[in-house]
């Protein structure tokens, strides 16, 4: 079965299949996806990765399910495996997000069906890598030198986008810059990990000459207790001003202080431009694990 656990689960093949599948198929209509049934199951709030998984079913001609989980029966104390042992016998596939980091392996011991995670805990976020790699590859080809600013401890799509890109490209002379919120600081486990250089800064200004993507994310307060959501790293737009000519100014969203919307409408902020792209790469990842 195809699942898609984390990253790290993914062979360089499958990364390739996908994004082969982006590029080939893209959203066109098949018939061995006609009514299909894809179950989304969502632990946790979401706008954009619920919203976009269900676009993508219904312009592939599949049916979502989705579950509100606060009229389900886990008002009523069921446990949450026995949840997803239900909705799997009413679908093909299932989507979960979920806030502990185990869980979706749990699941995928006992599923009968492919499993996506769509955001698990603060480690995983396989799918959002993907669309972020893909939007990356519209503007920058390897080697690059990105910047990752403000929570870096509790960021899954950080953590995700960063083994994506160690999967792919190793030895390619990549640079990461890691400017954390005070505290919240990049994990050593990542940085053990990592083939390419990497250096650590305090601010936005040491690095905005330099880089040539910008990855902003907000403070998650709630995987956070020690402080408040206000951040003390915020994009200006005299720092866009002072960027490279090619740096794109990334963000998975939501965001709270970090980028001000007056910088939205700069062709540097392509946020929203990723938010366009989620739709397609995840209809490449449903068609790809049901075929
Ligand atoms: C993120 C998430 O849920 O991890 N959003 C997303 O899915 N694009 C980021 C966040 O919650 O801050």
């Amino acid at each position: 079965m195809k699942h898609i656990i984390n990253i790290k689960s993914l062979a360089t093949k499958d990364i390739n299949q996908i994004l082969g599948i982006v590029f080939s198929l893209g959203l066109d209509k098949s018939i061995d996806l006609e009514n299909k049934i894809v179950a989304l199951l969502f632990f946790e709030p979401s706008t954009r990765t619920l919203l976009s998984f269900q676009t993508a079913i219904y312009k592939l001609g599949m049916k979502p399910l989705i579950l509100n989980m606060d009229q389900s029966s886990r008002k009523k104390g069921e446990s949450e495996l026995d949840t997803v042992k239900t909705v799997m016998l009413y679908a093909d596939l299932l989507i979960i997000r979920h806030p502990d980091n185990s869980f979706i392996e749990k699941c995928v011991e006992i599923s009968t069906v492919p499993i996506i995670n769509a955001g698990s805990g603060d480690d995983s976020h396989p799918t959002q890598a993907l669309i972020d790699l893909y939007t990356i590859l519209q503007y920058h080809k390897p080697p690059f030198k990105i910047g990752f600013v403000g929570d870096l401890k509790s960021s899954r799509t950080i953590k995700s986008l960063i083994r994506l890109l160690e999967k792919l490209y190793k030895e390619r002379g990549l640079e990461y810059y890691f400017v954390p919120d005070g505290e919240l600081d990049i994990s050593d486990k990542i940085l053990d990990d990592l083939d390419n250089m990497y250096y650590k800064r305090d601010k936005i200004e040491e690095i905005i000459k330099e880089i040539d993507i910008l990855y902003m994310t907000r403070i998650q307060k709630e995987r956070v207790n020690s402080r408040n959501a206000e951040c003390n790293l915020k994009l200006t737009e005299n720092l866009v001003n002072h960027s490279k000519n090619e740096l794109i100014i990334m963000h998975p969203l939501p965001r709270l202080d970090e980028i001000p919307p007056g910088i939205d409408n700069n062709p540097k902020a392509v946020y929203f431009n990723n938010v366009s792209n989620s739709i397609l790469v995840r209809g490449a990842i449903l068609r790809w694990s049901l075929s």
